[in-house]
């Protein structure tokens, strides 16, 4: 059973979020999407309400589930019997932060492998942060989130 952990915040998850963990669904035979905490970040919305948008839009795919975890993401690879960490990758911006977490996590446990996918294109701009400050703003999320997450950021935004 080749089992993967795709990591990240997820606050929200974005359609970019979804088309990497597709992706990772298809090559993979179990995907674990896992909300963690990034000490850098401080998120809009808690790790429970994370974890349920996430739910809410990973229910088409059969061999991908959501947990929220504490701790280290490779203790969680071990606990989970994943050998592989899938992350997507957007053109420049995310590859030195990327490429140091990669490092760190092999230093950690030299048995998980990390994978990159590139982020589509139509995606390659999209972020948690850019859909949360468009909320902000009251401007459309279309074909950003899924619609789940678009009306809970309208309710958080109060737009
Ligand atoms: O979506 P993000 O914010 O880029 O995801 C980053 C995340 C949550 C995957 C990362 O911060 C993480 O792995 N946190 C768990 C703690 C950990 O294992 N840190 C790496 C070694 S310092």
């Amino acid at each position: 059973m080749r089992k993967a952990i795709c990591p990240g915040s997820f606050d929200p998850v974005t359609n970019g979020h979804l088309d990497v963990i597709e992706r990772a669904a298809a090559q993979f035979d179990e995907v674990i999407v896992a909300i963690l905490t990034n000490p850098r970040k401080s998120p809009l919305f808690t790790a429970a309400e994370r974890l349920e948008m996430l739910e809410d839009s990973l229910r088409h795919l059969p061999n991908v589930r959501a947990v929220h975890a504490e701790g280290l993401l490779v203790e969680l690879a071990r606990r989970e019997g994943a050998r592989a960490i899938v992350k997507g990758l957007r053109p420049i911006q995310d590859f030195e932060y990327e490429w140091q977490m990669g490092m760190v996590n092999r230093e950690l446990d030299s048995a998980v492998e990390t994978f990159f996918l590139m982020s589509s294109k139509e995606y390659s701009y999209l972020s948690s942060s850019i859909v949360r400050e468009l909320a902000a703003h009251h401007a459309k999320l279309e074909g950003l989130v899924p619609p789940g997450v678009e009306r809970r950021l309208r309710e958080r935004c109060g737009s």
